[in-house]
């Protein structure tokens, strides 16, 4: 059996695959963000071990421990894990959401070889401005910093002793060369880092470490089997569904909002807002275009309306033409396409009529809608998707999925597990590495469900996508 630990922003998922790739466990523990000044996200990483530790006991209880060979992590992407020189962790995880680094992401945009060696804007959300962030701001902690780990890699360091990163999530830093897969010493530098200060860096499928003695006692686990090298939550997710090749991609509807495409060599168009990373598996990469609040926009919903996202979902009944009001989802600015870290989001065009049911649609479209831009910004790098498979939480309301099609125009096909596609990528990528297999062990799932476009809203959608991107420029100025 194989283990996938997927460290998300608002819980951690555990899964179990038997050998043929069959869920056979799961468990998850709830974790939650907090946000001591506006546009700051924070966890202590404190939380993660303990999250996971609840994860193992609950496991544990279900299955034998010690037929698992073979452990895969999948982590929240981007987020700064500082570590002093005997692993102490300096101050809370600085989250991929959190956008207090804007200043020190511009200054560092705009030096030409950020974008020309990382391949991508340098993000406010990103690694490296946090760190020129801390420089600046918290000088004596960044004089301690012994270590930068990602999320998901610091829970590696509990569970091998190792600092060891992967290609997929260590190319969302602005530290790595993503054509060459290597951490760049120029870049380091003009962040005031070296090399040393970064983990070994392995690919996703390989190991990357053994499972120390101490825990596998703890959980009956077996001591020193291998710790995959995993990847950051959306390839993994790409494993989990199957998608490694050109053409083929994936909508996640998480806390952020992802469209994700597969491509078939290195690719980056910086100047689109797209994100070009390395792919889980050696010497491949993909595109994706990020929104910074999906389910979280709905969430955020859910907290004013005093309903859960179920309750919010469950009565909409068959799909709709978009009404008068109008969801922009900026609760913390926006990544693609737009980089801008300032603007806020807006409720506009409400009347007496809107109702808690029609301002959740157009929550639900807001988001369908940034969205679209992504598909248009990924468009402009010349990649065109013709289908896609959806994952995240967000994927069990069929009125977005409904939206989703229409809006992008494109049929949408929901797996029978469609939330827990990281932590099953996860499981694969551990899989991998423990006994070598490679892109055979990461089938697409069964096929729950699909959803096509509705033919007579197309246009109704079109039309309101054209008064989003108006609405878009108009707030834009105001915040
Ligand atoms: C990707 C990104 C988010 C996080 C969410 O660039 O920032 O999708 O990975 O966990």
């Amino acid at each position: 059996m194989y283990l996938g630990l997927d460290l998300g922003t608002s819980g951690l998922k555990g899964l179990v695959i038997d050998a043929a790739g069959r869920v056979v466990a799961q468990a998850s523990a709830p974790l939650s963000v907090a946000r001591p000044h506006p546009g700051w996200s924070e966890q202590d990483p404190a939380e993660w071990i303990r999250a996971a530790m609840s994860v193992l006991r609950d496991l544990a209880g279900q299955i034998d421990m010690a037929a698992i060979a073979g452990i895969g992590l999948s982590g929240q992407m981007h987020g700064a894990t500082v570590l002093d020189a005997a692993d102490q962790v300096l101050r809370p995880c600085i989250l991929w959401n959190d956008t207090r680094a804007s200043a020190q992401a511009a200054q560092l945009d705009a030096d030409p070889r950020f974008r020309a060696i990382s391949g991508n804007i340098v993000f406010p959300g990103f690694t490296a401005p946090k760190l020129v962030w801390m420089a600046q701001e918290e000088p004596a902690l960044f004089a301690r910093v012994a270590k930068v780990l990602l999320p998901k890699d610091y829970l590696r360091l509990w569970l091998t002793g190792a600092h060891v990163a992967e290609m997929s999530d260590a190319a969302g830093t602005s530290w790595l060369d993503v054509g060459a897969r290597d951490w760049s010493d120029d870049l380091l530098a003009a962040t005031g880092l070296t090399r040393d200060q970064m983990p070994a860096l392995v690919e996703g499928s390989s190991p990357s470490g053994g499972l120390r003695a101490a825990l596998a006692s703890e959980f009956g686990l077996t001591s020193g089997i291998p710790v995959a090298g995993g990847a950051g939550d959306n390839a993994a997710t790409a494993i989990g569904l199957g998608v490694a090749r050109g053409g083929q991609g994936f909508v996640s509807l998480g806390t952020s909002g992802v469209l994700f495409a597969a491509t078939d060599r290195y690719a980056p168009a910086p100047e689109t807002a797209v994100h070009s990373f390395c792919h889980a598996l050696p010497q491949t990469w993909h595109q994706m275009g990020v929104i910074l609040a999906a389910t979280d926009a709905l969430n955020w919903f859910s907290g004013i309306a005093g309903a859960s996202a179920a309750e919010l979902t469950a009565n909409l009944g068959a799909l709709q033409a978009p009404g008068r009001a109008l969801f922009l989802p900026y609760l913390g600015g926006e990544r693609t396409p737009l980089n801008d870290a300032a603007i806020r989001g807006a409720f506009i065009g409400l009347d007496h009529a809107t109702d808690r049911d029609a301002a959740t649609r157009a929550v639900l479209e807001g988001v369908v809608f940034a969205l679209k831009d992504c598909q248009q910004a990924l468009a402009a790098t010349g990649t065109r998707l013709d289908t896609l498979i959806a994952a995240g939480g967000g994927a069990r309301s069929d009125y977005w999925l409904g939206a989703l099609a229409t809006a992008l125009d494109l049929p949408v096909s929901v797996p029978q597990a469609s939330d827990n596609s990281a932590a099953l990528g996860a499981a694969r990528l551990g899989l991998m590495a423990a006994t070598g297999a490679g892109a055979q062990a990461m089938p697409l799932p069964p096929i729950a469900r699909e959803f096509t476009p509705d033919p007579r809203l197309g246009a109704a959608f079109a039309d309101s996508y054209a008064r989003f991107r108006a609405a878009q420029q108009a707030i834009k100025e105001l915040t």
